[in-house]
């Protein structure tokens, strides 16, 4: 056992996230009569998870008979743009059913279809209307319900600790971590026989993100540094609507579920510009007039679907067009209006959040009126490898799960995916762990040298007396991040930002905070920007390496998809495991999907 000269905790399994992904994972956990220890930088509750607001896409077949796991995991493959784990994508929408109802069991409220069935509302990319959901707060309603949940099985939850790094054992296993109290300062450490890595997203360090503070890409840079894989971290999403205005809420989510729910997008001249933007891929199945999109939002056998509901990648790429074309609207963006097709009652039952966030933070009544909407950076597509099955990664006693795993959403993630899976997938993170802390009878044993060397590393600001702000850093690398590595890519501009990278490096080394270490949000900041930098030069090193625009990846440069890069997922270890240490990157070739998979793909076509 660790003998720790710090604060110390001992766990079955350890959990770091308590978002959908942490919380599913710790149920499976305590189910199997295992301890578990919850770490979250924040507190219970609050996750980016309720920032999924418009439903969690489950192929129920409640709106559409005709919907079923096969349409759902075809629909998933396109819109990755065939970069999925074809796995997972088949693990996903075989298990999502099972997710909603097992979360209505412990209390979750759905909306509801005149029978009585939990009600699916049409987003983009999915064929039918497949998002179970509650209004537009259904992460908020996934959140509580897991909440309680471990809250009545007695989880410990630590909550306001922030994890510096993911600590070995003697046989090179991930055995816990070292971090510190946000409240005190104080150093804590935690040993664990396995670790689930659920730690989110990674958008901080962009300027217009829909990711709140926390989403500093830890759990990604901490599991690279730890000997895990990262794939495909050139595969960000960038949301198409987000509040453009005003400024001290750009980039604020507007859900989807506008779209789904009978919302279009005009440019500055009013014209519904996305007909122009339709790839072959979709032509097919996507209406060519106006007239005929209509008739789609009242009676889904009439007609095709509209535009405005292709996957996220196509519809933001459109924006942006348009935008640059100098088709945007004042402050940058285009219109999104629902209040044309839909009565004020509509609007404020289906989207209530959504009533409130124009109406008090814009002073818009989207009951009356159109919203100013442009592209915010949302979602991170690739992350840690991770076995399908079982969530394991390439480093011993490491698993993850949500955001911060990469594979099942390839390219570009359908809105809706993401909800679904944080519960099948934190569910599978929890059995693998579960199974391996069983069969890893030994206490956990730190290394010792691991946790000095993060802790000196963590404490250093407060040695410097002059130095760099940790302020100014976050907010010239979101700037330089927003311009070189954005929606819309080129090699120069990558090369730019991996150079200003090692610049950031430098100023990392050099920064100075002043006070103490209770609630020290400069000094808290100091210890989340080797995260920031990690994740940063990982995405823009893929960025690099794919020369080719698929998905949420685009390069002006090269803007075809290649067919060879289509095999291949980009992985990425580091070489020193440090957060700047050098990455190596390697082609890793996609699973070979098996022929009745395979069948379903091109039934669809
Ligand atoms: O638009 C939204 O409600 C977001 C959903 C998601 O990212 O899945």
């Amino acid at each position: 056992m660790t003998t720790s000269p710090y604060e110390h905790h001992d766990y079955d399994v350890l959990i770091i996230g308590a978002g959908g992904a942490g919380l599913r994972a710790a149920i499976e956990a305590k189910q199997r009569g295992l301890s578990v220890g919850i770490i979250t930088k924040s507190l219970l509750g609050k996750a980016h998870t309720v920032m999924a607001e418009g439903g969690m896409a489950a192929a129920m077949g409640n709106v559409s008979s005709e919907d079923n796991w096969m349409v759902h995991f075809r629909d998933t493959m396109r819109g990755g743009k065939m970069l999925n784990n074809y796995r997972m994508a088949e693990l996903h929408a075989k298990e999502s059913p099972d997710r909603v109802l097992e979360l209505e069991q412990w209390g979750a409220l759905f909306d509801r279809t005149k029978e009585g069935k939990i009600l699916q509302r049409d987003f983009g990319g999915h064929r039918y209307a497949r998002l179970a959901h509650v209004g537009d707060r259904t992460g908020l309603e996934l959140i509580r319900t897991l909440q309680q949940k471990v809250v009545s099985m007695s989880t410990d939850v630590f909550m306001e600790c922030k994890v510096l790094r993911l600590v070995h054992d003697a046989s090179g296993a991930v055995a816990g971590c070292v971090a510190y109290w946000r409240p005190t300062g104080e150093i804590v450490t935690f040993g664990a026989k396995a670790v689930i890595m659920a730690t989110g997203g990674a958008g901080r360090s962009w300027k217009f993100t829909t990711n709140s503070w926390e989403g500093t890409g830890d759990g990604h840079a901490m599991a690279l540094w730890a000997g895990a894989k990262l794939i495909d971290m050139e595969c960000f999403q960038f949301h198409p609507t987000g509040m453009v205005w005003p400024l001290s809420v750009r980039g604020l989510l507007v859900t989807e579920a506008v779209r789904g729910d009978g919302g279009v997008l005009r440019n500055s001249e009013g014209e519904r510009f996305m007909f122009n933007y339709v790839p072959d891929m979709f032509r097919a199945e996507t209406a060519e007039t106006e007239e005929e999109g209509d008739k789609w939002y009242d009676d889904h056998d009439a007609g095709r679907r509209p535009p405005e509901l292709l996957p996220r990648d196509e519809v933001a790429r459109a924006i942006n067009a348009e935008v640059k074309a100098g088709r945007g609207t004042a402050h940058g963006g285009v219109y999104l209006d629902i209040a044309t097709r839909r009565s004020a009652e509509f609007i404020r039952r289906r989207l209530p959040s959504m009533y409130h966030q124009f109406m008090e933070l814009a002073g818009v009544d989207i009951t009356r009126e159109a919203m100013e909407i442009g592209p915010t950076c949302h979602y991170i597509m690739g992350g840690i490898q991770v076995d399908a099955d079982t969530a394991a990664t390439a480093a011993a006693g490491l698993f993850a799960a949500g955001e911060c795993a990469g594979g099942l959403h390839g390219a570009n993630r359908l809105g809706g995916n993401s909800l679904s899976d944080l519960v099948v997938f934190g569910r599978r993170a929890g059995m693998g762990a579960s199974d391996y802390a069983e069969a890893h009878q030994g206490g956990s044993d730190l290394d010792m040298s691991e946790v000095e060397g993060a802790v000196t590393e963590a404490l250093a600001p407060f040695e410097r007396t002059t130095g760099e702000n940790p302020y100014d850093i976050q907010r010239d690398l979101q700037e330089m991040m927003q311009s070189n590595v954005g929606i819309i890519r080129t090699g120069s501009e990558i090369d730019e930002a991996l150079s200003a990278l090692e610049v950031f490096n430098e100023r990392v080394r050099n920064i100075a905070v002043k006070g103490g270490r209770p609630y020290n949000p400069g000094w808290n900041l100091a210890t989340d920007l080797p995260s920031m930098l990690s994740l940063s030069r990982s995405v823009a090193t893929g960025a690099k390496n794919r020369k080719e625009s698929r998905g949420g990846h685009t390069r002006d440069d090269f803007p075809k998809p290649d067919p060879e890069l289509g095999k291949i997922n980009f992985a990425q270890t580091s070489d020193g495991g440090n957060w700047d240490s050098p990455i190596i990157v390697t082609e890793s070739p996609l699973l070979v999907m098996p022929d009745e998979l395979k069948a379903l793909l091109e039934e669809g076509k």
